[in-house]
C-alpha cells in the first residue's frame, strides 16, 4: 500500500462529503490487497468500508445533515482517504459519548453482526450461541448483541484473547488454535450443540459448523477467512479448503431440523431502509451501553501496511482503525 495525493473530491448529487478523522480496517480490506476479495475495484484502488468524520461538503439534495456535523458512514470503498464522498442514506450522526475512532469501528461489524445473530438468526433469549473469531471486529459485536439478547454466547478465539473476552461477556471461550473445538462445544453443551453459529472461516470449518447446530439450529457462513495468505502455500490451502466447502440436501436438513443462510453486508446496499432501521437500533444500543465498540489499535495512514499486518498475525482483539495525519 502506498499514500498518494489527489485533487479534493466534490461532492456529487446527493453525496455528502466527509473530512475523515478514522477510518474503520476490515478483513475484506485484507483479501482485497492479496488480490482475494472477488467484491473490490480493480487494484490499484483505494479500498476502505467505513468512516467517521466531519461533514465538510454537501451535493445537491443531500438531506438531512450539515456542514460541520459529526458523522459516521458506510463508504463501500475509498475509506482509506482524507476526504470521501458518501450517499447521504448511509451517513448517520455521531453519538457524543463515542470518540471518532470508536464510531468508525461501528458500521460494518455491527451491521454484520446484526443482521447475523437478530434478523437472519433470529436468536432469542436463553438460546445459544457460536461466535467464531469472537475475538475479532464481527466478533466483539456478535458479542454485545448476544449478552443483549439473552443468549448464552460459545466463543472460538486465539487464548491470548479469552480473559478480555469473558470480562466482556463471553460465556465459554475456546481455544480453537490448539484444540479441536467441536468436541469441546459438545462437551460444554452437554452433547447438544448450539442453536446458531455464525462462520467467517469458510471451507471445512462451514461442515463442522453445521455438526454442532442443536434441533432448530441455524449456521450463518459470512466469511472465507481461511482464504487469507499470500504465495503458493496459503493459495495450496486455499484450494484444500474450496475442497472442503459442504453440499446442504434441503431434504436432510428437513430431517434434521438445520438451516443455513449466508450473508454479504456489501451487497444490501440497495436495501436502505433496513440498514437505516438496523442502525437505528444500534445508535440506541450506544446510547443505552450495551453496544461499546471497542479500538485496539489506531494507526496513521502511513503505517497502514503495519496495520494489515498487525491484524494479519491475528495479533488484533476488537477492532484496528486508520487515522489521518
Ligand atoms: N459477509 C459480510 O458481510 C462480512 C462483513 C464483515 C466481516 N466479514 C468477515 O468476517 C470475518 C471477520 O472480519 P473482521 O473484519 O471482524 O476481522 P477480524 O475478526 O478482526 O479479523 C482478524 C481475526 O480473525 C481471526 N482469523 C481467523 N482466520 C484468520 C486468518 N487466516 N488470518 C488472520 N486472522 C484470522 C484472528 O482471530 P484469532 O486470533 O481468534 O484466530 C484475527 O485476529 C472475515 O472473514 C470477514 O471477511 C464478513
Amino acid at each position: 500500500m502506498q499514500i498518494e495525493d489527489k485533487p479534493d473530491p466534490a461532492p456529487g448529487e446527493g453525496e455528502v462529503l466527509i473530512r475523515v478523522r478514522a477510518s474503520g480496517i476490515n478483513f475484506a480490506d485484507i483479501l482485497a490487497r492479496q488480490g482475494l476479495y472477488p467484491d473490490a475495484p480493480k487494484l490499484p484502488c483505494v479500498v476502505g468500508y467505513e468512516v467517521a468524520g466531519i461533514v465538510e461538503g454537501l451535493g445537491k439534495g443531500a438531506a438531512g445533515h450539515k456542514i460541520g456535523d459529526p458523522v459516521f458512514a458506510l463508504t463501500r470503498f475509498g475509506g482509506y482517504s482524507d476526504l470521501v464522498n458518501v450517499p447521504a442514506s448511509q451517513v448517520f450522526p455521531k453519538p457524543d459519548s463515542i470518540s471518532f475512532e470508536q464510531a468508525a469501528a461501528i458500521p460494518v461489524t455491527y451491521l454484520t453482526a446484526y443482521a447475523l445473530l437478530i434478523v437472519m438468526g433470529a436468536l432469542k433469549k436463553g438460546e445459544s450461541v457460536l461466535i467464531h473469531n469472537a475475538g475479532g471486529g464481527v466478533g466483539l459485536a456478535a458479542l454485545d448483541i448476544a449478552k443483549h439478547t439473552g443468549a448464552i454466547a460459545y466463543g472460538t478465539a486465539s487464548p491470548s484473547k479469552h480473559s478480555f473476552l469473558k470480562e466482556r461477556g463471553l460465556d465459554h471461550p475456546i481455544d480453537y488454535r490448539n484444540t479441536d473445538w467441536l468436541p469441546a462445544l459438545l462437551d460444554l453443551t452437554g452433547g447438544k450443540g448450539v442453536e446458531l453459529v455464525i462462520d467467517p472461516l469458510g471451507g471445512g470449518s462451514w461442515k463442522k459448523s453445521y455438526k454442532a447446530l442443536r434441533p432448530t439450529g441455524r449456521l450463518g457462513v459470512f466469511g472465507f477467512s481461511a482464504a487469507a495468505g499470500v504465495g503458493i502455500r496459503a493459495k495450496l490451502g486455499l484450494l484444500r479448503e474450496v475442497i472442503k466447502i459442504p453440499r446442504f440436501n434441503p431434504l436432510v436438513m428437513m430431517g434434521v431440523n438445520k438451516g443455513v443462510f449466508g450473508l454479504n453486508l456489501g451487497h444490501l446496499w440497495q436495501e436502505r431502509e433496513k440498514l437505516g432501521e438496523w442502525m437505528g437500533v444500534i445508535v440506541e444500543g450506544v446510547e443505552q451501553g450495551w453496544v461499546r465498540p471497542y479500538v485496539d489499535k489506531a494507526f496513521p495512514f502511513e503505517q497502514a501496511t503495519e496495520a494489515h499486518q498487525y491484524l494479519e498475525a491475528r495479533r488484533n482483539v476488537g477492532k484496528v482503525v486508520l487515522t489521518p495525519s
